[in-house]
Protein backbone atom coordinates (compact mmCIF):
# COMPACT_ATOMS: atom_id res chain seq x y z
CA UNK A 1 0.00 0.00 0.00
CA UNK A 2 1.38 3.49 -0.56
CA UNK A 3 2.24 6.06 1.84
CA UNK A 4 0.70 9.38 2.24
CA UNK A 5 3.90 10.46 3.53
CA UNK A 6 7.29 10.31 2.73
CA UNK A 7 10.38 11.29 5.43
CA UNK A 8 13.16 12.19 3.59
CA UNK A 9 15.98 11.81 6.61
CA UNK A 10 19.19 12.91 6.08
CA UNK A 11 21.20 12.65 9.17
CA UNK A 12 23.85 10.04 9.16
CA UNK A 13 23.55 9.63 12.70
CA UNK A 14 21.55 7.02 13.75
CA UNK A 15 18.92 7.51 17.25
CA UNK A 16 20.33 11.10 17.13
CA UNK A 17 18.31 14.56 17.78
CA UNK A 18 17.01 14.42 14.15
CA UNK A 19 15.66 10.54 14.36
CA UNK A 20 14.12 11.41 17.57
CA UNK A 21 12.00 14.14 16.13
CA UNK A 22 11.66 12.16 13.36
CA UNK A 23 10.01 8.93 15.82
CA UNK A 24 7.67 11.94 17.04
CA UNK A 25 6.44 12.97 13.74
CA UNK A 26 5.67 9.30 12.83
CA UNK A 27 3.57 8.91 15.98
CA UNK A 28 1.24 12.12 15.37
CA UNK A 29 0.83 11.06 11.81
CA UNK A 30 0.25 7.39 12.62
CA UNK A 31 -2.24 8.33 15.32
CA UNK A 32 -4.44 10.69 12.66
CA UNK A 33 -4.08 7.45 10.60
CA UNK A 34 -1.61 7.95 8.10
CA UNK A 35 0.68 6.00 6.44
CA UNK A 36 4.42 6.91 6.56
CA UNK A 37 7.67 6.07 4.82
CA UNK A 38 10.51 6.73 5.53
CA UNK A 39 13.67 6.77 3.74
CA UNK A 40 17.02 7.23 6.04
CA UNK A 41 19.11 8.14 2.68
CA UNK A 42 22.64 8.35 4.68
CA UNK A 43 21.82 4.74 4.34
CA UNK A 44 21.24 3.75 1.04
CA UNK A 45 23.15 4.03 -2.03
CA UNK A 46 22.21 7.12 -3.55
CA UNK A 47 24.81 9.04 -6.60
CA UNK A 48 25.43 12.41 -7.08
CA UNK A 49 23.38 13.59 -10.47
CA UNK A 50 25.77 13.52 -13.18
CA UNK A 51 23.98 16.64 -15.22
CA UNK A 52 23.83 14.36 -18.13
CA UNK A 53 20.06 15.21 -19.03
CA UNK A 54 19.66 11.82 -20.23
CA UNK A 55 16.57 11.39 -17.92
CA UNK A 56 14.59 14.38 -19.18
CA UNK A 57 14.77 11.87 -22.96
CA UNK A 58 13.78 8.85 -21.11
CA UNK A 59 12.98 9.27 -17.53
CA UNK A 60 15.14 6.98 -16.19
CA UNK A 61 18.39 8.26 -14.49
CA UNK A 62 21.91 6.22 -15.95
CA UNK A 63 23.11 5.73 -12.14
CA UNK A 64 21.60 2.10 -10.90
CA UNK A 65 21.10 2.34 -7.30
CA UNK A 66 18.46 2.83 -4.64
CA UNK A 67 16.74 6.29 -5.76
CA UNK A 68 13.77 4.57 -7.53
CA UNK A 69 12.75 3.17 -4.19
CA UNK A 70 12.13 6.91 -3.41
CA UNK A 71 10.60 8.44 -6.99
CA UNK A 72 8.72 5.36 -6.73
CA UNK A 73 7.29 6.20 -2.85
CA UNK A 74 6.70 9.79 -4.08
CA UNK A 75 5.11 9.44 -7.30
CA UNK A 76 2.34 8.18 -5.41
CA UNK A 77 2.26 9.96 -1.89
CA UNK A 78 0.54 13.14 -0.68
CA UNK A 79 3.24 15.00 1.05
CA UNK A 80 7.10 14.98 1.91
CA UNK A 81 8.99 15.62 5.18
CA UNK A 82 12.95 16.88 5.16
CA UNK A 83 14.43 16.24 8.16
CA UNK A 84 18.01 17.18 8.42
CA UNK A 85 20.90 17.96 11.17
CA UNK A 86 22.52 21.96 10.12
CA UNK A 87 25.55 20.79 8.81
CA UNK A 88 27.80 24.23 7.52
CA UNK A 89 24.36 25.87 7.11
CA UNK A 90 22.59 24.15 5.49
CA UNK A 91 21.39 20.38 4.57
CA UNK A 92 23.47 17.21 4.91
CA UNK A 93 25.36 16.51 1.49
CA UNK A 94 23.56 12.91 1.65
CA UNK A 95 19.96 15.02 1.48
CA UNK A 96 21.09 17.58 -0.89
CA UNK A 97 22.42 14.73 -3.21
CA UNK A 98 18.45 12.72 -3.43
CA UNK A 99 17.06 16.05 -3.74
CA UNK A 100 19.40 16.71 -6.96
CA UNK A 101 17.96 13.23 -8.30
CA UNK A 102 14.36 14.51 -8.05
CA UNK A 103 15.59 16.14 -11.53
CA UNK A 104 14.78 12.72 -13.41
CA UNK A 105 10.82 13.55 -12.19
CA UNK A 106 10.85 17.51 -13.66
CA UNK A 107 9.51 16.47 -17.55
CA UNK A 108 8.66 12.64 -16.99
CA UNK A 109 6.54 10.67 -14.39
CA UNK A 110 6.43 13.34 -11.95
CA UNK A 111 5.74 13.70 -8.44
CA UNK A 112 2.32 13.32 -6.49
CA UNK A 113 3.09 15.38 -3.29
CA UNK A 114 1.39 18.88 -2.58
CA UNK A 115 2.65 19.88 0.73
CA UNK A 116 6.03 19.96 1.67
CA UNK A 117 7.52 20.11 5.64
CA UNK A 118 11.21 20.80 6.97
CA UNK A 119 12.71 19.50 10.36
CA UNK A 120 15.89 20.72 11.07
CA UNK A 121 18.05 19.98 14.21
CA UNK A 122 21.16 21.94 14.60
CA UNK A 123 24.06 22.78 17.11
CA UNK A 124 23.89 26.68 17.01
CA UNK A 125 21.67 28.89 18.76
CA UNK A 126 22.24 32.02 16.61
CA UNK A 127 18.51 33.11 14.99
CA UNK A 128 20.16 32.27 11.77
CA UNK A 129 21.71 29.48 12.17
CA UNK A 130 19.08 27.28 10.22
CA UNK A 131 18.54 30.26 7.74
CA UNK A 132 20.65 28.23 4.58
CA UNK A 133 18.39 25.50 5.05
CA UNK A 134 15.25 27.01 5.16
CA UNK A 135 16.13 29.21 2.30
CA UNK A 136 17.13 26.10 0.39
CA UNK A 137 13.66 24.22 1.40
CA UNK A 138 11.17 27.47 0.34
CA UNK A 139 12.89 27.71 -3.02
CA UNK A 140 12.54 23.82 -4.15
CA UNK A 141 8.87 24.28 -2.46
CA UNK A 142 7.98 26.95 -4.75
CA UNK A 143 10.05 25.37 -7.84
CA UNK A 144 8.18 22.16 -7.48
CA UNK A 145 4.90 23.97 -6.50
CA UNK A 146 4.59 22.20 -3.13
CA UNK A 147 2.88 24.16 -0.15
CA UNK A 148 4.97 24.81 2.74
CA UNK A 149 2.98 22.89 5.51
CA UNK A 150 5.41 23.67 8.33
CA UNK A 151 8.92 23.95 9.46
CA UNK A 152 10.29 22.81 13.12
CA UNK A 153 13.81 24.41 13.66
CA UNK A 154 15.18 22.75 17.14
CA UNK A 155 18.49 24.48 17.89
CA UNK A 156 21.30 24.27 20.49
CA UNK A 157 21.78 20.47 20.46
CA UNK A 158 24.57 18.28 20.25
CA UNK A 159 22.66 15.04 21.77
CA UNK A 160 19.24 13.82 21.60
CA UNK A 161 18.98 13.99 25.41
CA UNK A 162 18.75 17.61 24.77
CA UNK A 163 15.74 17.61 23.45
CA UNK A 164 14.40 16.31 26.90
CA UNK A 165 10.70 18.11 28.10
CA UNK A 166 11.50 20.67 24.99
CA UNK A 167 8.64 21.91 23.02
CA UNK A 168 9.94 20.46 19.13
CA UNK A 169 8.97 17.24 20.40
CA UNK A 170 5.25 17.85 20.26
CA UNK A 171 5.47 20.32 17.52
CA UNK A 172 7.18 17.40 15.41
CA UNK A 173 3.63 15.30 16.89
CA UNK A 174 1.67 17.97 15.50
CA UNK A 175 3.33 18.58 11.90
CA UNK A 176 2.81 14.77 11.75
CA UNK A 177 -0.59 14.55 12.41
CA UNK A 178 -1.06 18.04 9.74
CA UNK A 179 1.25 17.15 6.71
C1 LIG B 1 29.85 17.91 10.07
C2 LIG B 1 28.96 18.71 10.98
C3 LIG B 1 28.66 20.02 10.65
C4 LIG B 1 27.84 20.77 11.47
N1 LIG B 1 27.55 22.06 11.09
C5 LIG B 1 26.71 22.78 11.86
C6 LIG B 1 26.36 24.11 11.47
O1 LIG B 1 26.78 24.64 10.44
N2 LIG B 1 25.52 24.81 12.27
C7 LIG B 1 25.00 24.27 13.43
O2 LIG B 1 24.24 24.96 14.11
N3 LIG B 1 25.30 23.01 13.81
C8 LIG B 1 26.14 22.25 13.07
N4 LIG B 1 26.44 20.96 13.43
C9 LIG B 1 25.76 20.37 14.63
C10 LIG B 1 24.56 19.51 14.25
O3 LIG B 1 23.73 20.14 13.31
C11 LIG B 1 23.68 19.18 15.48
O4 LIG B 1 24.41 18.65 16.54
C12 LIG B 1 22.54 18.25 15.09
O5 LIG B 1 21.53 18.29 16.08
C13 LIG B 1 23.00 16.81 14.92
O6 LIG B 1 21.88 16.02 14.54
P1 LIG B 1 21.90 14.41 14.68
O7 LIG B 1 21.97 14.09 16.15
O8 LIG B 1 20.66 13.97 14.05
O9 LIG B 1 23.12 13.93 13.97
C14 LIG B 1 27.28 20.20 12.65
C15 LIG B 1 27.60 18.87 12.98
C16 LIG B 1 28.43 18.13 12.16
C17 LIG B 1 28.74 16.68 12.53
Amino acid sequence: MSANIVILSGSPRKNGSTERLVREFIKGASDAGKRVAEYRVADMKIAPCLGCGSCHQSGVCVHKDDMPQILDALRSADALLFASPVYYWNITAQLKTAIDRFYSSLRINPLTVKRAALLLTCGNAAPDACEGSVVTYKRICRHQNWEDAGIITAQSLHSPEMLDGRAELEQARELGKNL
